[in-house]
């Protein structure tokens, strides 16, 4: 039996309390039984079925074509399998245009099996993310990055990089929190500045490309796999395949290479 069998479930409160005692999270995303399987069984703690599935499963471009539906057929999947990892599920684009509309795909995604829903940026999101953390449902805010914005990104670049992006992803980041957020995602942020955020919040910050002082790591399965998944594989990846031997041996040297802080190294982060 694995070692990591016999640890509790996450809840959603568990996760402000690993903050507090200084316990870094892994996370990787998974669509399936299979995967969801070989995460929850070495040590990663919260699984996010990402709406990276339209880009790693469907071989879609973009996010923009993944439907609510898709993401609760591939949440119940996931769902099934989980024991100890909290699962994570994406408001996929525009499904959270408004509150009353988030409120909807929200309870497909939670009635799925999610025990936490992920939604793109700040401003407008805010109200949404308000109403929904005051339903009850558990809100996770990902800042930065956000891949549903590409078109008007003009691709998929560092975020925050000049003083007055720095000081509006802060800012930001703190409204989610006080709008009810339980965590933030922060993707592709320079180092300093995912630091500062990580100490200003109360609750966990979990980096990609986002440097090592995030309260815990996400990574795109594929990526993590070393799979071609159709784009050029950005500079905070890593192979942790290569390293691991295995499948399994990849998600626990991931998880071991999270909590002691060795993962990401600067190599595998933005100054
Ligand atoms: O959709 C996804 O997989 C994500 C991660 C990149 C954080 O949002």
């Amino acid at each position: 039996m694995s070692v990591h069998a016999e640890q509790k479930p996450w809840t959603v409160p568990a996760l402000a309390e690993a903050k507090r005692q200084g316990r870094r999270l892994a996370m990787l995303t998974a669509y399936d039984a299979g995967f969801a399987r070989v995460l929850d069984a070495n040590g990663i703690d919260l699984v996010l079925v990402g709406d990276s599935l339209g880009m790693v499963v469907q071989g879609h471009g973009s996010t923009l074509p993944v439907t609510v539906a898709d993401m609760a057929y591939h949440t119940a999947a996931v769902a099934r399998v989980l024991k100890r990892a909290l699962l994570v599920s994406d408001l996929p684009f525009q499904s959270d245009a408004t509150p009353e509309r988030a409120l909807d795909a929200s309870m497909a995604l939670l009635q799925a099996g999610a025990q936490m829903v992920k939604l793109e940026g700040a401003g407008h999101k805010l109200d949404v993310v308000r109403f929904l953390a005051a339903r009850d449902i558990p809100v996770c805010s990902h800042l930065g990055l956000t891949p549903q914005s590409v078109l008007k990104l003009g691709g998929f670049k560092v975020q925050g990089r000049e003083e007055k992006a720095a000081a509006q992803l802060l800012a930001d980041a703190r409204a989610a929190v006080e709008a009810g957020a339980s965590l933030l995602v922060l993707e592709c942020v320079p180092t300093p500045l995912a630091q500062k955020i990580t100490a200003a919040v109360s609750v966990p910050t979990i980096g990609i490309g986002a440097g090592p002082h995030c309260d815990g790591q996400v990574l795109v399965l594929h990526d993590f796999l070393g799979l071609d998944s159709g784009h050029r594989r950005p500079r905070f990846v890593k192979d942790f395949l290569a390293e691991g031997g295995s499948v399994a041996g990849a998600v626990s040297a991931y998880a071991d290479a999270v909590r002691d802080g060795s993962f990401p190294d600067a190599a595998h982060a933005y100054a």
